[in-house]
């Protein structure tokens, strides 16, 4: 049986798309956008195998990709994610719906766009729905189509999971495949372009589902993830900011502090690369899942690696919440000075292999929202950088 394997969210579109065919395939042919990326002990056995099973987040088989020839065959239709009942196939679509007007959708539609659209006669709202495309997440838009659909004399909503590549000239023509396809020669209507959502008018109902899923920053999930050295003061600078949060009394707290996990949920796991990686993923799954549910997770662990901290960010970005980066950027000099818990002094005699700033790297990051260096200041003073970034950021008002 070949390996299976669980690819990402776009990855996962992209492959219904083959599979229904409203895309043609094979993955990863050369320029396509339409790409599957395998870890390299997947893929050895895959190329043994000739071919690796793709299954959804559960674990369910969908499809069948040849290896390294990137063919794709079903295996079982996709049965995750809401409104499931509303993904059709470009077969059943035109099978169901032949005859109408395909107007494609992606974002909620304001007022006159409903109007334009009523003047259409029977129209498919096609919702382009897939992983980071549209402003409005997949479920919100669906939910404000189908709320459109109420109000046009005949409508019928049919989702389609077209992710999003980072390319728009590839995106624009794997979008203009796809809603071809769907049409099956019945007549296109494009919508002009979007109005920016603040100004946009919505009926009622639509503005309800647009406000809920965009919330405002006061209430929105958020994470906030300090990184830096040991001994930089992060869990101090932490914990006092916990503190001012519960103190203010608006906002319950979950913390993830480097030491505490490790005692905990990252038990057992060593300070290898792949390890400290394991550890920070664990620690952004679990902030993330917080964070979308309107929670507030401080995150304090030393984080040394910039690719690991971006996979936090997407964790929490796909979560619907906010991460706020705090560099605690205190020299390692200034650590090292401090000390305090005789680590760096063992490091150094190579008693402790792989220590961060010794003999293991910390990469800076470059994309934090505020640097504090809390060389030769209270704890109390680099607080105030933290909550101020905060603050003017729009998050958190703990004046
Ligand atoms: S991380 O690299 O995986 O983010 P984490 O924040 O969990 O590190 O743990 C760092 C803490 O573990 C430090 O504050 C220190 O007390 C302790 N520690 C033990 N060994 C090491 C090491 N080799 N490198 C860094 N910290 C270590």
């Amino acid at each position: 049986m070949p390996q299976q394997f669980s690819p990402t969210p776009r990855e996962l579109d992209d492959i219904e798309l083959i599979v229904s065919g409203a895309l043609p395939g094979p993955l990863n042919a050369p320029g396509s956008a339409l790409t599957l990326a395998l870890p390299a002990s997947v893929a050895e056995s895959a190329a043994a195998d000739g071919a690796v099973e793709i299954v959804d987040p559960e674990g369910l088989p969908l499809a069948r990709v040849t290896w390294p020839a990137g063919e794709v065959t079903g295996l079982s239709s996709p049965a995750y994610g809401p409104f499931r009942r509303l993904h059709l196939t470009p077969e059943q679509t035109r099978k169901a719906y032949a005859g109408r007007t395909v107007v494609p959708v992606t974002d909620a539609l304001t007022t006159a766009e409903i109007a334009e659209i009523a003047a259409l006669g029977p129209v498919l709202l096609l919702a382009l729905v897939g992983h980071g495309t549209p402003s409005l997440s997949p479920v919100a838009l669906l939910r404000a189509s189908l709320l459109a659909a109420e109000d046009l004399p005949d409508a019928v909503v049919v989702a389609v999971p077209l992710a999003s590549h980072d390319d728009p000239e590839a995106d624009h023509a794997l979008g203009v495949a796809v809603v071809e396809a769907y049409a099956g020669g019945d007549p296109i209507h494009a919508l002009a372009s979007s109005t920016s959502t603040e100004s946009a008018d919505y009926t009622e109902a639509i503005a309800a589902v647009v406000a809920s899923d965009q919330p405002a920053p006061e209430v929105q999930g958020l994470v906030i993830f300090f990184t830096g050295l040991s001994g930089s003061g992060k869990s101090t600078l932490a914990r006092a900011l916990m503190d001012r949060i519960l103190e203010q009394g608006a906002r319950t707290v979950t913390s993830l502090d480097g030491d505490v996990v490790r005692r905990n949920l990252s038990a057992g796991l060593t300070f290898s690369k792949e390890d400290r990686e394991t550890n920070i993923r664990r620690i952004g799954w679990v902030a993330a899942e917080i964070s979308r549910h309107g929670g507030l997770a401080v995150c304090s662990p030393i984080a040394p690696f910039d690719s690991t901290r971006q996979d936090v960010r997407g964790y929490v970005d796909d979560a619907g919440g906010a991460l706020f980066l705090v560099h605690v950027a205190t020299p390692l000099e200034e650590c090292e000075r401090r000390d305090r818990k005789g680590l760096y002094a063992k490091a150094r005699a190579g008693e402790i292999p792989e220590f961060t700033g010794i003999s293991s790297p910390y990469e800076e990051p470059a994309d934090a929202d505020v640097r504090v260096d809390t060389t030769g200041r209270s704890i109390e003073d680099a607080l105030d950088d933290v909550i101020e970034g905060l603050r003017s950021a729009g998050y958190l008002d703990l004046a």
